[in-house]
């Protein structure tokens, strides 16, 4: 991959940049701004070499142009944070487009301009030449920042990287540097937390790291899945029937560590108490909303002596009093570990809200701006965003 660091004279080119502003909403105020905060060191070194400089983004999953996805308050809180003006530009009609090229050429140096949510255009998903070629004609170079969406294919991802000369931005740059390394050459005992309510998509990161970490400590989707495999009544926990075989595969593998004991309840809260695994025997009512005290206890023995600790999801239900507390303790002990014992990674959107919340962001290593982006990368699938720089 070529860093756009690595670029002279980028003075009065148009540089269009695919960045991840995909953050989380709350009625349309932004919960998280970490993703644009982390964006900030590739715009500034791009506008301070005199560029002009296009951001592109993604905000949901819109079918079609749904106003409460516009990225209208993405703009503006970015432009809080740069105390800078940006342009916002709606690329909807011919004329929007034709507007747009028309400006361009007259924008002042170091100017900064941010387009529409580009999934409210039907070409972006589906990597539409066309739609590809036009962003293409918009710049001189393109980058590729958001590392969140170097797993997608799209038109404003990998497509536009056909037209034109692309390289990879500084985050971008940085958390595929500091990603690949550690699955390399990790300072061991290297210590993977995986929870997460969806075993399906955390079962081929379990197959991958078995080769890599030393010890995997599992709970949610994965674990429950196990239990119901292992024929535990876990009444109406999540778990992925069509994946039982495979998890049971995987399991019995040493290195997977598994709870020893779990919070069961009602979805509410209510009734919530710990429950040793093997006296497990849940009604269909209730289900395991948490890690128990004693899981926290065991679990605790392996952060305690890591060299290397990557974490991805929840242990639990933590968005539930008082399903929060299993997440809670070990996201304080992995910080506790991080950033001088071992080195500390983690990933994914409820990843930060959690960090967040427990004002321990500054205590990781890496905050990886990659949910789904960082899980393949860990799992070792080639990420189509990185495939289309080389
Ligand atoms: C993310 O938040 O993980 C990225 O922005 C990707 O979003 P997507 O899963 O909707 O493609």
């Amino acid at each position: 991959m070529k860093s756009i660091s690595d670029v002279k004279n980028l003075a009065n080119k148009n540089v269009l940049v695919r960045v991840d502003f995909n953050t989380p909403l709350d009625k349309g105020r932004i919960v998280s701004d970490y993703k644009l905060v982390r964006s900030l060191s590739t715009i500034e070194f791009l506008l301070n070499a005199g560029a002009t400089v296009i951001l592109i983004s993604h905000l949901g999953r819109p079918k079609g142009k749904e106003k409460k996805l516009s990225l209208r308050p993405v703009a503006e809180r970015l432009s809080k944070l740069m105390q800078k003006k940006i342009g916002f530009y709606n690329i909807s009609t011919q004329a929007d487009w034709t507007k747009l090229r028309n400006d361009l050429p007259v924008l002042k140096v170091g100017t900064l301009i941010m387009l529409e949510n580009i999934r409210f255009l039907k070409g972006e998903e589906k990597e539409d030449p066309a739609l590809s070629k036009k962003l293409a004609g918009l710049c001189d170079l393109f980058v590729l920042d958001g590392f969140g969406v170097a797993h997608r294919r799209a038109a404003s991802v990998t497509g536009v990287a056909s037209y034109v000369p692309s390289y990879a931005g500084l985050l971008l740059f940085e958390e595929v540097n500091i990603l690949g390394k550690v699955m390399k050459s990790p300072k061991r005992p290297l210590v993977f937390l995986l929870g997460g309510a969806k075993a399906e998509t955390k079962i081929p990161v379990l197959k991958k790291i078995l080769s890599v970490a030393d010890h995997i400590l599992i709970s949610g989707g994965i674990f429950n899945t196990y239990l119901a495999a292992k024929g535990k009544k876990i009444g109406s926990s999540i778990e992925a029937p069509d994946f039982e075989n495979e998890v049971l595969k995987y399991c019995q593998n040493k290195k997977v560590i598994m709870p020893i004991d779990v919070v069961v309840g009602a979805k509410d809260g209510k009734e919530a108490r710990p429950v040793a695994i093997e006296k497990l025997i849940i009604g269909n009512k209730e289900a395991i909303y948490d890690v128990g005290p004693e899981t926290v206890r065991m679990f605790a023995g392996f952060i305690k002596n890591a060299q290397t600790l990557i974490w991805n999801g929840a242990m639990g239900k933590f968005e539930q009093h008082p399903y929060q507390y299993g997440t809670f303790a070990l996201v304080r002990l992995f910080a506790a570990r991080a950033r001088g014992r071992a080195f500390g990674v983690c990933g994914g959107g409820e990843t930060v809200e959690i960090l967040e919340r427990l004002h321990l962001m500054p205590e990781i290593d890496l905050v990886s701006t990659g949910g789904g982006a960082m899980l393949d990368f860990l799992s070792g699938v080639k990420l189509p965003g990185l495939e289309a720089l080389k």
